[in-house]
């Protein structure tokens, strides 16, 4: 039998094949069914920083509690924000519990705030690695490129302040100097990039003139952009590399992994033809 094991973030895989961040990783039943599939890894699906800040303002509402100062804050928005982190916590514990395969917990993140103190508390619940979606679009007119580089730099440097489990980095093409960037965030400590993550891409329905998310799900004619900047980057980083978008299928796995990749993400693929896909 071909030996398909490999190694990402220091972490053991028996194949390539990681799936990734999604909601097809948000329960534990799930997720034994993707290791029973051969799935190598998991991604959790993403915590909101935003959630995570809400926990945060809890501990500033006991703080404030002690004035008698307790008008500022939302509570009923506030508990279900709450039972989300703590739901989250659990989905690390149990999933570790009930699989054998890597589980690698996932922050959807946009700024380096106060929500980095959680990373710690997935690292306590088992967490092998953790995963940052780095979900900035450079929108802002009157930032620099490098104004907004540096958002992902000051995030990398608070997360490591908090844990010792591998951190990788999943970002968008969406820089003025990629190459450049993305070596200098592979010599920030991180053990991976993923490349590249996916944005809902806004879309116009003419009938009704509103504005409609489309194309959730990739196709394989998404393959060639990350297949691009996985073969330019591979080998001239300091970091593994796992390569998304577009991986529908065996074949396009093997070309990632002829790029380069270390190990390689699939989602929408799974949500069209079925976990049983991984197989094939
Ligand atoms: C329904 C759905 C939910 C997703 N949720 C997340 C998420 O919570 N966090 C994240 O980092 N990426 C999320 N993604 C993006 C995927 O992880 C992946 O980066 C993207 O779909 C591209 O890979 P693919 O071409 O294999 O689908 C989601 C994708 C889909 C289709």
């Amino acid at each position: 039998m071909v030996n398909l094991a490999t190694k990402y973030l220091g972490l053991d895989l028996k194949n390539p094949l990681i799936v990734g961040s999604s909601g097809l990783t948000n329960s534990v039943e799930d997720i034994v069914d993707l290791e029973k599939k051969g799935a190598a890894a998991v991604v959790l699906k993403s915590i909101f920083e935003e959630e995570i800040l809400l926990e945060y303002e809890s501990v500033m509402k006991e703080i404030a509690a002690d004035d008698n100062n307790l008008e500022y804050y939302d509570y009923f928005d506030y508990k279900i924000k709450d039972d989300n982190i703590k739901a989250y916590i659990k989905l690390i514990e149990d999933a570790k519990k009930a699989v054998k395969i890597p589980v690698i917990a996932s922050i959807n993140c946009t700024s380096a705030h106060e929500w980095t103190f959680f990373t710690k508390k997935m690292q306590e619940a088992g967490a092998d690695a953790i995963e940052l979606n780095a979900f900035i679009l450079p929108t802002v007119l009157n930032r620099t490129a490098e104004q907004n580089e540096k958002i992902y730099f000051d995030l990398v440097e608070a997360v490591k302040k908090e844990i010792t489990i591998p951190i990788s980095l999943k970002i968008s093409y969406y820089f003025s100097n990629l190459a450049s960037t993305i070596k200098k965030l592979s010599e920030t400590g991180i053990a991976g990039v993923v490349l590249f993550n996916r944005f809902y891409s806004p879309d116009f329905d003419i009938d009704t003139q509103q504005v409609v998310s489309s194309h959730v799900l990739s196709s394989e004619k998404d393959l060639p952009i990350s297949l691009r900047w996985v073969s330019i980057m591979a080998n001239r980083i300091n970091c593994d590399i796992a390569a998304s978008t577009g991986v529908h299928d065996g074949k396009s796995l093997i070309k990632q992994l002829l790029a380069g990749a270390d190990a390689v993400q699939t989602v929408s693929a799974l949500y069209k033809n079925g976990t049983g896909h991984i197989q094939s």
